[in-house]
């Protein structure tokens, strides 16, 4: 179509050009397919050389008839070229013969070129296309980025990312590959072509965003504001690009953000209630979503109502709550009117898990009364009430003093029995075999504590083992002392030492 073309594209640049007639000179002319071009032959004065010949690369250019009727040579000795196609370049030499018997030479380079034109880039692979044009791939993805161009000679054709050159080559068309597509692989992805003949650069971008969403659900949580009558539910659901659109239900419309925090005034709350959260995103597709919820619930405390407790011992009262959502503040009381215990040396306050656990130190007749253990959150207030009875050491004693007595009458018979054994012990020989004892002071049976050695001599009363401690399983012969009456007062030491060595908690008393 540029063979119409009524204006010829001639560019002419005088390269190292002798001005001296009969001297070399080289032009270079540039040309598209379809132009007119003229190749300059002499140029340097004004007589009309008599004969004028064109060589290509050496060889001889045939202008006739039986040539390529495209090329002519003027007058002048300037070749027209009318049409030139690619092909065409080259170095043309002439010869023209001038009068006067002289000759003059000329070199002419003659280029042809197209573009860079038409620069077009494409993107391969699971792509989408946005609203605005631009393009997304999820994360993982295998993408090619193709990029053509109208250009003679090939171009040195480049892609490259953030400017630092990807891949490149002599050709008209270029391919390049990501496997695997991260996040960091986002971005605009340059692709250049350069035309070295004309050094004529063209570029174009494309832009391909890299989407993605975890794995993982989002995530609902709460948090106490300072009015008590508010409590703010937080649903969040981090690294999903670009951010999720999130709504709590029952509040306001999807909001695109990463985290969304809604204030609830706990009049509209109750028990039994569902706070549910939904995340959507590009990548879930239209109408799929993504949750978290949970179901309020109001405070239930649990525990022992009805606890005693011996007189000088602690005591732990345990107040488990484990059920209320969002989890309830605990606090102990005493009474109805007395406030919140707080720890100290008479009270131990002291979280454990799920539970509250309240250790009173050294519990006391005072300490007779109602606990409460109040369970407190957003939903409303439940209460545990403990009933704590204390037992003296001396309503404890008559419990133990009947088994005192019937201590004291198998003791007491086994040491009638072992005095028996004894003071007939020349007559009652095993086996014929009778060993006799050169000292002559009196034997006893009694009992002894296997753990501590503790001996409770003769008809020593105890209480039933309150310890898991040692038994009362070894019998030993001791020296009878000289004193052999013990009393009631010996009964209350030995009471005391069990005591000590009693386990502190969580007595409940038989
Ligand atoms: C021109 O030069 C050539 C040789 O270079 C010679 O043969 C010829 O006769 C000359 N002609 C004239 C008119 O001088
Ligand atoms: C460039 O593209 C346009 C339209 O697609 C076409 O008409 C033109 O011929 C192309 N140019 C080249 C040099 O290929
Ligand atoms: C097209 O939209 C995406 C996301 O909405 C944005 O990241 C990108 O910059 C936009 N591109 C253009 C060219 O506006
Ligand atoms: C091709 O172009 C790229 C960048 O555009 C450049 O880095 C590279 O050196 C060029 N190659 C050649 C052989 O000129
Ligand atoms: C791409 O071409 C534009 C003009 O079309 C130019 O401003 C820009 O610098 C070029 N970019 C590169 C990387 O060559
Ligand atoms: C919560 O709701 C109650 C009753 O609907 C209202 O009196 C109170 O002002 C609200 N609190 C806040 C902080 O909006
Ligand atoms: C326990 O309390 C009693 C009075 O109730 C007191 O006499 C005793 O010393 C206290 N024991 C300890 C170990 O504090
Ligand atoms: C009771 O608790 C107090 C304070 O923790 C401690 O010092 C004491 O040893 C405990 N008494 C017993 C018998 O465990």
């Amino acid at each position: 179509m540029q063979i119409f073309a009524a204006v010829v594209f001639l560019h002419l640049s005088l390269c190292a050009t002798g001005e001296a007639v009969s001297g070399p000179t080289e032009t270079t002319v540039t040309a598209a397919p379809g132009d007119i071009v003229l190749l300059p032959c002499y140029t340097v004065g004004n007589v009309t050389p008599s004969l004028t010949t064109w060589r290509k690369n050496g060889e001889e250019v045939i202008i006739s008839s039986t040539g390529d009727h495209r090329l002519s040579v003027e007058p002048e000795g300037s070749m027209a070229i009318t049409g030139v196609q690619r092909g065409d370049e080259g170095r043309y030499e002439c010869s023209s013969f001038l009068p006067g018997n002289s000759s003059f030479q000329a070199a002419v380079l003659l280029q042809v070129t197209v573009g860079p034109d038409n620069i077009s880039t494409s993107v391969g692979g699971p792509v989408t296309t946005l609203p605005n044009g631009t393009l997304f791939t999820t994360r993982g993805s295998s993408v090619s980025f193709i990029c053509s161009v109208s250009s003679y000679p090939a171009p040195n054709l480049s892609w490259s990312f953030r400017n630092e050159l990807l891949v490149s080559t002599f050709r008209s068309s270029l391919v390049f590959n990501i496997e695997n597509i991260q996040p960091r692989n986002q971005g605009f992805y340059n692709c250049r072509a350069h035309n070295i003949v004309s050094h004529l650069t063209g570029n174009r971008s494309t832009e391909l965003l890299v989407y993605y969403v975890p794995e993982r659900h989002p995530e609902c949580t709460w948090t106490l504001a300072q009015d008590p009558s508010i409590i703010h539910f937080s649903c969040s659901w981090f690294g999903a690009y670009p951010p999720p659109k999130l709504r709590w239900e029952g509040a306001a419309d999807f909001q695109e953000a990463d985290s969304l925090s809604v204030a609830w005034n706990r009049s509209l709350l109750s028990d039994g209630q569902t706070m549910k959260c939904s995340a959507r995103h590009q990548l879930l597709g239209p109408g799929e979503e993504k949750g978290c919820s949970f179901i309020l619930s109001l405070p239930y405390p649990e525990g022992d109502p009805l606890v005693a407790a011996l007189e000088g011992t602690n005591l732990t009262l345990i107040c488990n709550e484990a059920k209320s959502l969002p989890p309830a503040q605990k606090t102990w009381s005493k009474g109805t009117e007395q406030g919140k215990i707080q720890s100290g040396s008479k009270y131990i306050v002291s979280e454990e898990g799920s539970a509250l656990k309240l250790t009173i130190v050294n519990v006391s007749k005072d300490d007779e009364g109602i606990y409460f253990c109040l369970s407190e959150n957003i939903l409303g207030v439940r209460e545990l009430e403990v009933y704590l009875t204390v037992k003296t050491a001396a309503s404890a004693y008559t419990g133990g003093i009947i088994g005192v007595f019937i201590a004291a009458l198998i003791v007491g018979s086994t040491v009638i029995l072992a005095k028996f054994l004894y003071s007939s012990r020349h007559r009652i020989c095993l086996g014929g075999i009778c060993e006799q004892t050169d000292e002559d002071r009196g034997d006893v049976l009694s009992l002894v504590e296997s753990d501590d050695e503790q001996i409770f001599q003769d008809s020593v009363p105890y209480l039933p083992p309150l310890t898991n401690g040692g038994h009362t399983t070894l019998v030993q012969i001791h020296r009878i002392p000289s004193s052999d009456h013990e009393d009631v007062e010996n009964a209350e030491t030995n009471l005391e030492q069990l005591e000590d060595t009693e386990e502190s908690e969580d007595l409940v008393i038989f």
